[in-house]
């Protein structure tokens, strides 16, 4: 075993107890090591859909999308525990069963987390745009996570992706338009500047768009 994989593996183990004992909550999702990995749909056999959101900051977003999609079974992921421990009140509020948080880091855990075709449609707003240069292997999109968003939704499933870091935003959108397995669900230039009706927004969205920042969108759809 390599070195890379090692520390991947001790982090694993160390996340799941840690968990169960941080997170002792319906709305967490407690798993162990050998229990990866995850079925979505088995967990959320009552639903016709999955949905996952990455890196769901203060949870806002997710609040909203719960009742309004009641065929559909959310995971919600985040790597900060305040975050995690704030939504899973947010989520007690809410009170559906459709609903799992997991706190994981998905820089070190990823390709092993879900089975192939987990979710209907994916959802990651603002993921942070690491912008000096010798912390861009942290960023969350880099070519193989494309690979792996291809492997864990089903064909004709979406993902949508918002940024306000104008750099980084176009890195995502050319990782995408030059995938095999997806296509673009919007018409050339393949984003939108312009705020989307209904569409959910963060308070730390809205904090960049009254600031002036530019908030772009885009949404691909799996082959
Ligand atoms: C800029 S914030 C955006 C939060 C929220 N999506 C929004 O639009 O308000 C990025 C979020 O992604 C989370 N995040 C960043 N890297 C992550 C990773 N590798 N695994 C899980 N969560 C991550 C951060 O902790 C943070 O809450």
């Amino acid at each position: 075993m390599n070195q890379q994989q090692f520390q991947r593996d001790a982090y694993l183990a160390r996340i799941c107890d840690q968990n169960v004992d941080i997170f002792d909550d319906k709305y967490h999702w407690n798993f162990q090591p050998e229990d990866l990995p995850l079925d979505p749909r088995a967990e959320f056999a009552h639903c016709k859909r999955t949905f996952l959101e990455i890196g769901f900051g203060h949870g806002e977003v997710l609040e909203e999308l719960i009742p309004r999609h009641p065929d559909t079974g959310f995971i919600a992921i985040e790597r900060r525990p305040p975050r995690v421990r704030k939504c899973l009140k947010r989520m007690q509020r809410v009170g559906e069963q459709r609903a799992k948080l997991m706190r994981v880091n998905l820089e070190l855990l990823r390709r092993r987390l879900f089975v192939p075709g987990s979710f209907d449609d994916i959802l990651i707003n603002h993921p942070d745009p690491w912008p000096k240069s010798r912390h861009g292997h942290h960023r969350l999109f880099q070519a193989e996570t494309i690979d792996w968003l291809a492997d864990i939704l089903i064909a004709g499933g979406i993902v949508e992706v918002a940024s306000d870091h104008t750099e980084y935003f176009f890195t995502i959108l050319h990782l995408f338009e030059t995938h095999p397995q997806f296509e673009s669900l919007m018409p050339p230039p393949c984003y939108t500047d312009q705020p989307i009706p209904n569409r959910p927004t963060s308070r730390f969205e809205i904090h960049k768009r009254r600031s002036g920042l530019t908030v772009r969108v885009m949404r691909f759809g799996k082959k």
